[in-house]
C-alpha cells in the first residue's frame, strides 16, 4: 500500500505517464463525460471498478456503497442513476457483487449491527424472498456466494423498476441491466445473464412507470 506521501508522487508519475503518450489527455478529459456504462458495485477495496473492466478515466460512472444496494429512498444512488439515465445519456448499467463480500455476509448473521440493520435489511429481505432456494444449500459459504449472486439479480430488478429506466428504454431500446459477479479468487467477472427483456415484461405488471402523470379533472 502507498504511504500517504507516495499517493501524490504517484499521482506526478501518473499524470506524466499520460501526458508522454497523449499530450493532449487531460484537456480532452476536461472537457466533457460520455461514458456508455454506469456502474454500482460494492464499496469493497478489493474490486475497482475500472480496473476490473480495463476502463480509462471517461468510460464509467460509478456508484459504490456498501453491498452494492440500489434503495429507492436513497437519495444517493436515486440521483446517480437518474443523471446517468436522463442526462448521459448510458447504455449499460451494471450491478456488480462480488463473492466474498463483507455486506452479504453480515446480513446473514443474528446480530444487532448498529445503523448497518437498516441498510443490511435490504439484503435480509433477498433472502426472505429466495428462502427456499437459500436453504436447501446446505454449505454455508455456497450459501453465501448465492445470496451474493441473488442479491445482484434482485438490485437489478430494482434499477428495471426505475421509471427513468423503463422509459428510456422505450424511447432508445437502452439502457440495458445487467447483473455481475466479481469472483474475488480468480480475478475473474462473471455475467449472471439475467434476461433483462423479459424481467421488464414481469415487473411491468407492477412496476409500470411508462405513462405520464394526467391532471384530474
Ligand atoms: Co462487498
Amino acid at each position: 500500500m502507498p504511504s500517504y506521501e507516495e499517493v501524490f508522487r504517484n499521482n506526478q508519475e501518473w499524470l506524466s505517464k499520460k501526458k508522454e503518450t497523449d499530450p493532449d489527455f487531460f484537456e480532452k478529459l476536461a472537457a466533457d463525460q460520455r461514458p456508455e456504462y454506469l456502474y454500482i458495485g460494492c464499496s469493497d477495496s478489493r474490486v475497482t471498478a475500472e480496473e476490473i473492466m480495463g476502463a480509462k478515466p471517461g468510460d464509467v460512472f460509478i456508484h459504490r456503497n456498501i453491498a452494492n444496494l440500489v434503495n429507492a429512498i436513497d437519495l444517493n444512488v436515486m440521483a446517480v442513476i437518474n443523471y446517468a439515465v436522463r442526462h448521459l445519456d448510458v447504455k449499460h448499467i451494471i450491478v456488480c457483487g462480488h463473492y466474498n463480500c463483507g455486506g452479504v455476509k453480515a446480513a446473514m448473521q443474528p446480530k444487532d449491527l448498529g445503523i448497518l440493520n437498516p441498510w443490511l435489511r435490504n439484503i435480509r429481505d433477498v433472502y426472505r424472498l429466495h428462502m427456499d432456494e437459500l436453504n436447501a444449500i446446505k454449505d454455508e459459504h455456497e450459501r453465501y456466494n448465492r445470496l451474493v449472486e441473488l442479491n445482484v439479480q434482485e438490485q437489478c430488478i430494482n434499477v428495471i423498476k426505475l421509471a427513468s429506466v423503463q422509459q428510456a428504454y422505450i424511447r432508445n431500446k437502452y439502457p440495458i441491466v445487467h447483473g455481475w459477479v466479481f469472483d474475488i479468487k480468480s480475478g475473474k467477472i462473471i455475467d449472471l445473464n439475467l434476461d433483462f427483456k423479459s424481467i421488464l415484461k414481469d415487473i411491468q405488471q407492477i412496476y409500470d412507470l411508462t405513462g405520464t402523470i394526467t391532471e384530474s379533472k
